[in-house]
């Protein structure tokens, strides 16, 4: 059975990026991310309505470490304290060493890779140091720049679900890619443990 241990957060340092805890100075550009209509156009959660309810959700984030349910780091350049996004492995399937990513980033950082960099870290956190055999993304089918980072990681698309996510009274369709242990360690994309 999967039973990882998440303490002591495990910071993970990239050629350009450290991947971080999460702390109440981010409540500013979590507040961001989860509210921004543009961010949030493919994220389909309500929206956050004040700081108080990021700081929340923070506290939730790192209460989820505290108790080995979910890491969810934090994304800043090398020397920066400010995030620039998140990126997280959660909803463990202990039974099946299974777990999902999600991951997000501030509109003036995208489309630089940063994401991509920090997705093949954090993969390699996932099954060389946590163990894990699978991982897996659901998307918005029109999520592309999502899908590209996904497939850029070694992910393969599995499944197309019609209409099995209902947000606001609409139901809408979900594309899920999966990675799996033995394939990501044949396709080069294994790389060494943080
Ligand atoms: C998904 C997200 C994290 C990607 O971030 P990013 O900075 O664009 O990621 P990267 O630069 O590492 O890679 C994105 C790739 O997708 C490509 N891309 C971007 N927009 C695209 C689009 N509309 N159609 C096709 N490809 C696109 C980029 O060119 C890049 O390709 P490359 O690797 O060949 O250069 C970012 O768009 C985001 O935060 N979106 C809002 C939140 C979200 O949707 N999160 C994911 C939920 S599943």
């Amino acid at each position: 059975m999967f039973s990882p241990t998440l303490l002591p957060f495990p910071q993970i340092v990239t050629p350009r990026l450290v991947l971080r805890q999460l702390t109440e100075a981010d409540v500013p550009q979590i507040f961001f991310m989860r509210s921004d209509p543009g961010m949030m156009q493919h994220v389909k959660r309500p929206p956050h309505q004040s700081y108080e309810e990021s700081l929340a959700f923070i506290t939730m984030i790192n209460n989820n470490v505290d108790e080995n349910r979910g890491l969810t780091w934090g994304i800043c350049q090398h020397g920066q304290k400010e995030i620039m996004g998140t990126i997280a492995i959660w909803r463990f399937d202990n039974e099946n060493y299974r777990g999902e990513v999600g991951y997000q980033l501030m509109p003036q950082w995208q489309g630089k890779g940063y994401m991509t960099e920090a997705m093949h870290h954090v993969i390699a956190f996932a099954l060389n140091t946590l163990k894990l055999h699978t991982l897996v993304g659901h998307t918005d089918p029109e999520n592309h720049a999502s899908h590209k980072v996904l497939r850029s990681n070694g992910f393969r698309q599995e499944a197309h679900t019609r209409q099995d996510y209902l947000f606001e009274g609409v139901f809408y369709d979900t594309i899920s890619f999966g990675l799996v242990l033995p394939e990501w360690e044949l396709t080069g994309t294994k790389i060494a443990a943080q």
